[in-house]
C-alpha cells in the first residue's frame, strides 16, 4: 500500500535511500500511522539488499514538531498502553543498517525523540532540539529522557526536559548531540554525503560495528568489551574481510559486496 505519510525513495543516491516525513500543514506531528509508515519502510529497506544507508528527513520547517498532540489529547492512560505507539518506536530501533537523520526546522518533542533514535544526526543552522512535553502537562515517553540525557548530559537534559526549552543547532554541536550543522539549504545533500560514505564500507562490518556501538549505551564496560571482540571476530568469517584486506595490500578500492 503506498504510504500517505511519508515519501519513500529507496535510491535516493546510490545504495542510500530516503525516508521523507511528509505532512506539511502539521509539521509533521507524528501520528499512529505515521510512526507506523515509518517502520514499515524501514523494516522493507532493511532486507534491500541494494540499501546500506538510510536517510529520515523532514522538510526545511520541521523535522517534525512531535506526537500528534490532537490524536493523544483525548486518551486515558489505558488507551495509551492498549494503542502500545512504542512497540512501533522499538521496531525503528532495531533497524540494523546505519540510520541518519537529516534535521532542519523543529525537532520537538516525538520529534527530538525520532531523530535521536537515529544513529547520526545532520542539522541545518535552523534545526532546534526540544523536549517541550512539559508545556503540555506531560513528559518525554519515546526516550527522550534517555537519550538526550546520555548525549548531552545530565544537567542540560533535565533543563531542556524540565523547563521545556529548545537548543539550537549550534548548541546541540557543541553539546555532541549531532554530528555537524549546515546551511540550510545543504542539510539532505550534507546527509546524503554522510550516509554516502557509510555506504561504501562493508555492510557487514557496518551492521556489526553499529550493534557494537549501541551496546556501549546498554551495557558496563567489560560486557561491552566482551561483546565488542565477538562482532570484530565475526567480521573474519565475512568476504568482506577478505576483500577489504587483500585491497589494501594490493593497493586498490575495495568492492565490498555484503557478505
Ligand atoms: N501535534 C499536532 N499538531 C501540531 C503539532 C503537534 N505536535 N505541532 C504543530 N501542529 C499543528 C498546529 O496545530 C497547526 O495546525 P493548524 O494550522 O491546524 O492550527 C500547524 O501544525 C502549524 O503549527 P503552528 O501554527 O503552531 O506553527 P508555529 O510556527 O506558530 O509554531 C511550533 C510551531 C512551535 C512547533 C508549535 O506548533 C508547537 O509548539 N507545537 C507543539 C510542539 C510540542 O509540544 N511537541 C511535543 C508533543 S508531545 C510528544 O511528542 C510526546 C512524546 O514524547 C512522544
Amino acid at each position: 500500500m503506498t504510504p500517505e505519510f511519508i515519501l519513500v525513495t529507496p535510491q535516493a543516491r546510490p545504495r542510500v535511500a530516503l525516508i521523507q516525513l511528509n505532512r506539511p500543514k502539521e509539521l509533521n506531528a507524528l501520528n499512529l500511522q505515521l510512526m507506523q509508515e515509518v517502520a514499515a519502510a524501514l523494516r522493507q529497506l532493511d532486507q534491500d539488499p541494494e540499501v546500506r544507508a538510510i536517510v529520515l528527513a523532514g522538510s526545511e520547517r520541521a523535522f517534525a514538531a512531535g506526537a500528534d498532540i490532537k490524536q493523544m489529547a483525548g486518551r486515558t492512560a489505558i488507551d495509551m498502553l492498549l494503542i502500545d505507539q512504542f512497540t512501533i518506536w522499538d521496531s525503528i530501533r532495531r533497524t540494523t543498517k546505519p540510520l541518519i537523520a537529516a534535521v532542519s526546522g523543529f525537532a520537538l518533542g516525538g520529534g527530538c525523540e525520532l531523530a535521536m533514535t537515529c544513529d547520526m544526526i545532520v542539522a541545518s543552522e535552523t534545526a532546534q532540539f526540544g523536549q517541550p512535553e512539559i508545556r503540555i502537562g506531560t513528559m518525554p515517553g519515546a526516550g527522550g529522557t534517555q537519550r538526550l540525557t546520555r548525549a548531552i548530559g545530565k544537567a542540560r537534559a533535565m533543563e531542556m526536559v524540565l523547563t521545556g526549552q529548545s537548543i539550537s543547532a549550534a548548541e546541540a554541536a557543541q553539546h555532541g548531540l549531532v554530528n555537524r550543522v549546515v546551511p540550510v539549504g545543504q542539510f539532505l545533500e550534507e546527509a546524503f554525503r554522510l550516509a554516502g560514505s557509510v555506504a561504501q564500507m562493508s555492510p557487514v562490518a557496518a551492521r556489526l560495528a553499529k550493534e557494537s556501538v549501541n551496546r556501549a549505551f546498554e551495557t558496563h564496560l567489560d560486557e561491552g568489551l566482551h561483546f565488542e571482540r565477538k562482532n570484530f571476530y565475526l567480521t573474519f568469517a565475512s568476504d568482506d574481510q577478505k576483500e577489504g584486506m587483500a585491497a589494501f595490500v594490493e593497493k586498490r578500492p575495495a568492492d565490498f559486496k555484503g557478505r
